[in-house]
């Protein structure tokens, strides 16, 4: 894992690191805990409680009542322009030129403590690359809690399996499929038997973001603890000609998801 510092880097050095395998951790950006700040307030507008009330059970609602006002949160901020434009200085904050950035939607991921009760379709996630799902080979990923979190209640990693081929069912899943069906995983996922030392983790505090290739082998972790992240993914239509994007080692779909890629500035979709 390499710890950066907030600071502008040439993006092709960003794009080689982890399309190598490596996980950055960019530490302390102004702009992410704007993005966070103003998630907690659309929280706590929603919720009519703080998000400490909200995991410290101090909130009288009943499961059904938070499950609609996640929904309502995760609605809220896919369209909050605060936060588009939080994200899109974060990403020039670090060297991005925003015209070759096509971007995923934003999603909010709630974790329930271990063996708790997960809010609707977003289940904890078994252990996938984002490619399988894609099959956008120069995918990155951003991810970031909107609260400190340990280690152990974090997302991981297995950089071991990231030039290695990994069994999975690409081939049946689909996206359709999990549209229409609530119990249909997020991602195709693999059962092969990952060992906990071959996990990698991170304690982040706020304001810290994980960077790792769509292809990085990763899956949900729990705890004792709740959890909610913010993630998004984006792809950098720029200096193409200077990366190797990782091969497709395993992925056994053909379907190429662009749509699900605009680019930042024009809304364009992914061409
Ligand atoms: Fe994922």
């Amino acid at each position: 894992m390499k710890k950066l510092p907030i600071k502008l880097y040439d993006p092709t050095f960003i794009q080689k690191l982890v399309f190598n395998g490596e996980v950055i951790v960019f530490e302390k950006s102004t702009f992410i805990n704007r993005i966070i700040e103003t998630t907690r307030n659309h929280f706590n507008k929603i919720f009519g409680v703080t998000l400490e009330d909200f995991f410290d059970d101090n909130d009288n609602l009943a499961f059904s009542t938070k499950e609609r006002f996640f929904f309502q949160l995760q609605n809220k901020i896919k369209k909050c322009s605060e936060i588009k434009a939080n994200f899109s200085n974060f990403l020039k904050e670090v060297g991005f030129d925003t015209k070759y950035v096509f971007k995923d939607q934003y999603s909010l991921r709630y974790s329930p403590k271990l063996n708790g009760k997960a809010f609707g379709k977003l289940k904890p996630t078994l252990p996938h690359r984002d490619t399988w799902a894609s099959n956008l080979f120069d995918q990155i990923n951003f991810w970031f809690p909107i609260h400190k979190i340990s280690a152990g209640n974090s997302i991981y990693l297995v950089p071991k399996y990231f030039k290695k081929k990994v069994e999975n069912n690409s081939k049946s899943w689909t996206f359709e499929k999990f549209k229409k069906n609530d119990d249909y995983p997020s991602a195709p996922y693999t059962k092969i038997n990952i060992q906990d030392n071959e996990k990698v983790s991170f304690q982040l505090d706020k304001g810290n973001i994980l960077c790792f290739s769509g292809h990085q082998l990763h899956g949900s972790l729990q705890n004792k603890k709740q959890r909610i992240n913010f993630e998004t993914r984006v792809i950098y239509k720029s200096n193409l000609n200077k990366i190797i994007i990782p091969k497709n080692y395993d992925s056994n779909s053909k379907v190429v998801k662009k749509n699900w890629f605009r680019n930042i500035t024009t809304n364009k979709y992914l061409d």
